[in-house]
């Protein structure tokens, strides 16, 4: 999941790549690196291990680094410790091309020994491998930059790569080549860009290519030449960006987490508003409601947050539209897929429309000929762009790892589409249930939580600082909001932090309390309410220290986070909040970079 940047036919190309890979740090952040070239014989090419203010700093204090064309890269490490020998763009042992590459190369060590047993490596990565490659095709057989670069993706068997290639004989030309990872071409005015998402060039223009798996292209400033898989040229138009640059942007927020949790209560009307008529009836392509309908069963499939967000939707689905509803992590159902109905239809949930593991399942659903819907929050992404269907979640950029707003967003989405399709299916409950009330109250209620804030700072401070280990549990809807409370204090945090439906503790897992251990329950069902809390009491009887974010409805003296009130099946929308923020000030106040944890990056383009 690297993010990766270029430019060719601007004089501010090192301003322009520096720019564009901090808004794609989220992609990956353990290194980075640009080559750029003056096209009048100077070239510079710079890199270091760590963030891009380092790459940043390196470069200005680099003499006279400049160029009118360029590449760029901000990594998150695959093959090789995280190292500047390691860092993009790799370069050939003769100084002539120079490459940066999101993906992997699964026969890299194949191609390393069958062609280049002869040749010294300066790196441990796969992507070393295919810049070696292409000069060896150039010089021994004497072959141009694109001719060598074909022949070289032509032995990348099973490989998902975004390559940009720069050739110092031919220094005003990208060569471009994507399959499976995520890459856009952006015309600008005199210019042109290549990124690994829009976001990372809106300054310069919110018009872009996108490409298909297979497609090679050669970018000059003023040319953009396409080619399909077998060579063929390619027109096509350019599709427009809505998003502006300033709302990828923290304002004066410390983290992008903290902001992207605020925007939750606008996310929520923005979602009515678009999708339901002011009289709250809503407003869904009749042909996407018409396939649902006629599925007899439906599967979710998602990875993470988005995978969480599934569960809470299978119980929307189900009660509201009556129809049987799976769901499924990406990365199992694409290697064990269960029997499904005669007549499935599927939903993607992923925030980055870019997810490997989901996108292998749209594939083979694809393949299969089934019917399928993509919910995202990124415009002409691959998950969005492939499936039959799409809804968009209008949440805004996502920026920080820890994903919040796409979370509630694609729960309130799967809430109005339940809705439509049980309307549509004649279903009571459906006809009875006014989500658009519902949903305002919804956006008030995460707006008192966010409002005191410094509350759940004090408990996070308090309750969960000084562990290393937490328990989050629930029944039902609830158990499916402890396994994304988890995850977020997981994530930015670091500590040990388990999901757990609060039934099942006692058949084992109980063994790991112990004293202070935090357990931390979740109520909001009326009809677990009273098991929940006795499962707690069981783990207070072992020393655990408890805290409960109940419903106002069913809150008792002593509890510690009361929640507004909201018809039980949205409940998640408001439980979730806290968890969000205590995962926020506990990383906080660890001292963490609460955006960019460790080991993470934001859209997971690799398998
Ligand atoms: C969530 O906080 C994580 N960053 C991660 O689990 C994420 O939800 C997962 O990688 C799926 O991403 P997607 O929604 O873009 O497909």
């Amino acid at each position: 999941m690297c993010g990766i940047v270029g430019v060719t036919g601007n004089d501010n190309a090192v301003k322009i790549l520096l720019n564009g890979l901090e808004k794609l740090e989220y992609r990956g952040y353990d290194s980075a690196g640009i080559y750029v070239n003056d096209q009048k014989g100077q070239d510079y090419l710079v890199k270091t291990k760590g963030r891009i203010s380092e790459l940043r700093s390196k470069v200005s204090a680099t003499a006279g680094v400049h160029g009118s064309t360029g590449i760029g890269h901000t990594r998150w490490a695959t093959h090789g410790v995280v190292s500047e020998a390691n860092a993009h763009p790799h370069f050939s042992n003769d100084d002539r091309f120079y490459l940066v590459h999101n993906g992997v190369i699964d026969n890299f060590q194949e191609l390393k020994a069958k062609y280049l047993s002869d040749v010294p490596f300066r790196s441990q990565t796969d992507t070393e491998v295919v810049v070696q490659l292409i000069d060896k095709f150039a010089v021994e057989e004497n072959l141009d930059a694109k001719a060598a670069f074909l022949k070289t993706l032509s032995l990348l068997k099973g490989s998902s790569y975004a390559f940009l290639m720069m050739d110092r004989e031919q220094p005003d030309t990208l060569f471009v080549a994507k399959n499976k990872s995520p890459l856009l071409i952006g015309v600008a005015d005199g210019f042109n860009v290549v990124c690994s998402d829009a976001l990372a060039m809106l300054k310069e223009t919110h018009d872009f290519l996108e490409l298909m798996d297979g497609e090679v292209v050669t970018i000059t400033p003023d040319k953009v030449a396409i080619q399909d898989a077998q060579g063929n040229p390619v027109e096509r138009k350019p599709f427009h960006v809505d998003m502006n640059a300033d709302e990828a942007d923290k304002g004066t927020y410390p983290f992008y987490m903290l902001k992207e949790v605020d925007e939750q209560p606008n996310v929520m009307r923005k979602l009515a508003q678009t999708y339901l008529s002011e009289h709250g009836v809503p407003q869904i392509d009749q042909k996407l409601l018409d396939a649902m309908q006629a599925a007899d069963r439906l599967y979710i499939v998602g990875a993470g947050t988005s995978y969480h967000a599934g569960l809470v939707g299978k119980r929307l689905f189900e009660k509201l539209a009556h129809i049987p509803t799976e769901v499924h992590v990406s990365s199992e159902f694409a290697y064990e897929q269960p029997m499904l109905s005669k007549k499935p239809f599927f939903i993607f949930l992923t925030q980055s429309g870019e997810t490997a593991d989901s996108r292998e399942v749209l594939v083979n659903v694809n393949d299969a000929g089934y019917p399928s819907l993509t919910i995202t929050n990124v415009q002409n992404s691959t998950l969005s762009r492939e499936a039959t269907y799409t809804l968009l979640l209008h949440a805004g950029p996502e920026i920080a790892v820890a994903s919040t707003k796409a979370y509630t967003a694609q729960i309130a989405l799967e809430a109005i589409l339940a809705k439509a399709l049980g309307e549509a299916t004649g279903q009571i409950v459906a006809q009875d249930f006014n989500v658009r009330q519902q949903l305002g109250l919804v956006a008030t209620g995460m707006q008192a939580i966010v409002d005191e804030k410094d509350k759940l700072e004090k408990i996070a401070n308090d309750y969960l600082m000084q562990s290393n280990r937490a328990f989050y549990i629930g029944r039902g809807i609830d158990h499916a909001v402890s396994l994304e409370a988890a995850l977020k204090l997981k994530e930015i945090s670091y500590v040990q932090a388990e999901g757990f439906a609060s039934g099942e503790l006692k058949h084992g897992t109980i063994a790991l309390i112990e004293k202070d251990t935090p357990v931390i329950g979740f109520i909001t069902q009326a009809k677990t309410a009273g098991l929940t809390r006795s499962n707690l009491q069981e783990t207070m009887a072992r020393g655990a220290k408890t805290l409960t974010i109940v419903r106002e409805g069913l809150a008792i003296d002593g509890d510690d986070l009361i929640l507004p009130d909201v018809d039980e099946m949205l409940m998640p929308l408001l439980s979730v909040v806290p968890a969000q923020l205590l995962a926020y000030y506990t990383s906080l106040n660890k001292g963490l970079d609460v955006d960019k944890p460790r080991n993470l990056a934001k859209s997971v383009t690799v398998e």
